[in-house]
């Protein structure tokens, strides 16, 4: 295939690049120098989390083909945009408290608790706990992208799905002949799972970090203390479930 070259088309404008980096806009007053770290740490996982949610509905429509060799190929590419949105929260740390105190004010109730993208990760992974749905319902009727991840089946499903098409059962991936390509795809699930519980821990500790224990966030939770709640949530508890059924029966 031979490759166009449009006129007219540079770096900046492919990329948007004025409107993108005009797309910083501190607000504290005089402008805080660690106010902009700040907002680009956030704006950069909002758009991770933007090409995330693109790569789950790839897996979903690879599991939903049953076509498990491109599921696993879509899950590791999501494991390794897990492993970068948790490694940017690392800048974060480098916030002195006394610093983020001189701008907290100007954010207002404005929260990381209503990001809309990251609910509908939630959501389009497996999420359906009352705990989960009472933070979706905190800010208001749920936003149409979650509602639409609420309303298809979890991945565990599509997983199981596939496991059934496939005429074995989750036992079987960890006690039968092996390792099957179907392992691998249950243990890239797996993985999934333990880099999103890694962003929520490292970024509770990035809170109790910066703000303490006892401090409530922006959004009115109890902070550190309602998101460290929010660690043990699991996508795939057959998964986990599969494993302590071995060791009980053997
Ligand atoms: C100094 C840095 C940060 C502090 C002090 C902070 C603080 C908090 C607090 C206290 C909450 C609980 C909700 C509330 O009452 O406001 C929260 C939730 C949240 N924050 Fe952050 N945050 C920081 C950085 C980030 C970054 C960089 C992201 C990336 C997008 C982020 C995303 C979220 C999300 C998605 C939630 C909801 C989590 C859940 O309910 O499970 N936060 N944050």
């Amino acid at each position: 295939m031979s490759e166009a070259t449009p006129d007219g088309v540079s770096y900046p404008s492919y990329l948007a690049l004025d409107e993108l980096l005009s797309l910083q806009r501190p607000r504290s007053q005089p402008v805080h120098p660690d106010e902009l770290l700040f907002i680009i740490v956030h704006q950069a996982s909002e758009l991770w989390f933007k090409v995330i949610l693109h790569e789950l509905d790839a897996v979903v429509a690879s599991l939903a083909k049953f076509d498990a060799q491109r599921a696993l190929w879509h899950v590791g590419r999501l494991n390794a945009m897990m492993r970068i949105v948790s490694s940017q929260l690392s800048s974060l740390e480098l916030l002195p408290p006394q610093h983020f105190l001189q701008f907290r004010s100007f954010l207002g109730t404005s929260s990381g608790s209503q990001s809309v993208q990251f609910r509908a990760i939630e959501a389009a992974s497996g999420l359906r706990e009352p705990h989960f749905i009472a933070a979706l319902e905190a800010h208001g009727p749920v936003p149409e992208q979650v509602k639409k991840y609420l309303d298809q089946p979890t991945l565990q499903d599509h997983l199981l799905g596939l496991i059934e098409h496939e005429g074995t059962s989750v036992k079987q991936l960890y006690v039968g002949p092996g390792p099957t390509t179907l392992f691998f795809l249950a243990e890239a699930f797996l993985e999934y799972e333990q880099g999103f519980a890694e962003w929520r821990f490292k970024h509770v500790q990035l809170v109790e970090r910066v703000i303490g224990l006892g401090t409530g966030g922006t959004g009115g939770t109890l902070g550190a203390r309602y998101l460290a709640k929010t660690v043990s949530q699991r996508f795939f508890p057959k998964l986990w479930e599969a494993r302590g059924e071995m060791f009980v029966s053997g």
